[in-house]
């Protein structure tokens, strides 16, 4: 969507994988859909360093709505949980410099049921506004007519251009529409898309979801770039599901795909070897690369599927590399590949690079293409490396 937002993947933290819909504040206080959990994840996104690093948007998911639209059709928050209402939370939000999102449904009612917006895209759209919400991420379940979707986007990305307010648009018809998906409306109408089910808290679905975008990665890298990205969904990064280097692996797979960079884990309690992945500076260097090409799976050895994205600074036709070793193995010792870059990675041209390795406390190192280089990636693990191109 070419509204001057999202020129690199968005990165915020969105509510829902971590904490779903839970709405009874008496027996969970501290982890129902309320504005008090808003509240502390946006100080802890101020004061823990999330939002330095540009972790900016805080965005709530599904039950934040109260059952009925008011007297004038207008939506509202659930008022037991939400009392001083979401004009209130945008103001707190913004006074920390970070930014709101908020969600909705195409359908007659959101996944969990609550009032969605069929009929109501301009009145929903004007009120989004008139709060100060920054980012509307647009769920498609109950939807009447499904080969209607790409134009109710195109709708409902017109009436949040017409208010004037700056709002990201983060859509999911790709992932309802399946093969029948246009990307073409995904590109004119979205700043960003689900392109594929449900992240759960596990390494099996995020490989389900990694798979897929295998499956389709030249269809989908050539969809993405600056204002339009493909969604893999949620980062687990931090919860019960993923190990260390499971973790690993999934910062650099996000990361090589120029996927948005959204944290759902509880940032009160999480652990500071998951938040330093989170805030891995040569990571997201990596992934708010300004050029925004999506990387690929170059090529898959002995079971290590190896990740390539072109990044920034290029010099004549040569480019800055980011590559990723992921290992799908599950014998239990670092697995050694060695290998020299332009035979890895089949480069055109001979070149230098400083070779930076993201997760690691090695020195950075000059190397060249044509050197003999080894690399030990462990079990379900990853290594990053950032290999930054010199001229001479
Ligand atoms: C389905 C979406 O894909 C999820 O990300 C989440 O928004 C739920 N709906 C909420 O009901």
């Amino acid at each position: 969507l070419d509204n001057g937002l999202a020129l690199t993947p968005p990165m915020g933290w969105l509510h829902w994988q971590r904490f779903r819909c839970v709405t009874d504040c008496v027996q969970f206080p501290d982890d129902c859909i309320s504005e008090k959990l808003f509240q502390v994840m946006a100080d802890r996104m101020a004061e823990d360093g999330y939002l330095e690093a540009g972790y900016e948007y805080v965005i709530m998911d599904d039950c934040w709505l109260s059952s009925e639209r008011d007297s004038d059709g207008r939506l509202q928050a659930d008022p037991d949980r939400f009392p001083s209402g979401i004009k209130a939370l945008a103001d707190y939000v913004h006074d920390k410099g970070l930014k709101l999102g908020i969600y909705e449904d195409y359908g007659t009612n959101t996944c969990a049921g609550y009032p969605g917006s069929l009929d109501h895209l301009e009145i929903d759209a004007n009120t989004f506004a008139e709060w100060g919400i920054d980012y509307l991420k647009f769920d498609g379940c109950n939807v009447v007519a499904d080969e209607a979707m790409e134009q109710g986007h195109l709708e409902m990305a017109s009436y949040l251009n017409q208010t004037g307010r700056p709002i990201v648009f983060s859509c999911e018809f790709p992932l309802y529409r399946g093969d029948a998906a246009n990307y073409s409306v995904a590109i004119e109408a979205c700043n960003l898309w689900r392109n594929y089910h449900d992240i759960e808290d596990s390494w099996d679905s995020l490989t389900s979801i990694v798979n897929y975008f295998k499956d389709n990665q030249e269809k989908f890298a050539s969809v993405a770039g600056p204002g339009h990205w493909n969604d893999p969904d949620m980062l687990l990064i931090g919860n019960y599901g993923l190990s260390y280097e499971q973790s690993k692996a999934q910062m650099t797979i996000w990361t090589i795909l120029a996927s948005p960079l959204l944290m759902s884990v509880d940032l009160r309690t999480i652990k500071p070897e998951f938040r330093d992945i989170l805030l891995n500076p040569h990571a997201l260097n990596i992934s708010q690369d300004p050029l925004g090409l999506q990387g690929h799976v170059h090529k898959t050895i002995d079971n290590i599927d190896v990740w390539m994205r072109r990044i920034s600074p290029v010099a004549g036709e040569q480019f800055s590399l980011a590559v990723g070793f992921v290992s799908n193995r599950k014998d239990g010792y670092p697995y050694r590949l060695e290998f020299t870059l332009e035979s890895l990675l089949d480069l055109e041209y001979p070149g230098a690079y400083v070779l930076m390795d993201v997760f690691g406390d090695t020195e950075d190192i000059l190397v060249r293409s044509i050197d003999t280089l080894e690399v030990r990636v462990k079990p379900t693990g990853a290594v990053l490396w950032h290999l930054v191109l010199q001229s001479f």
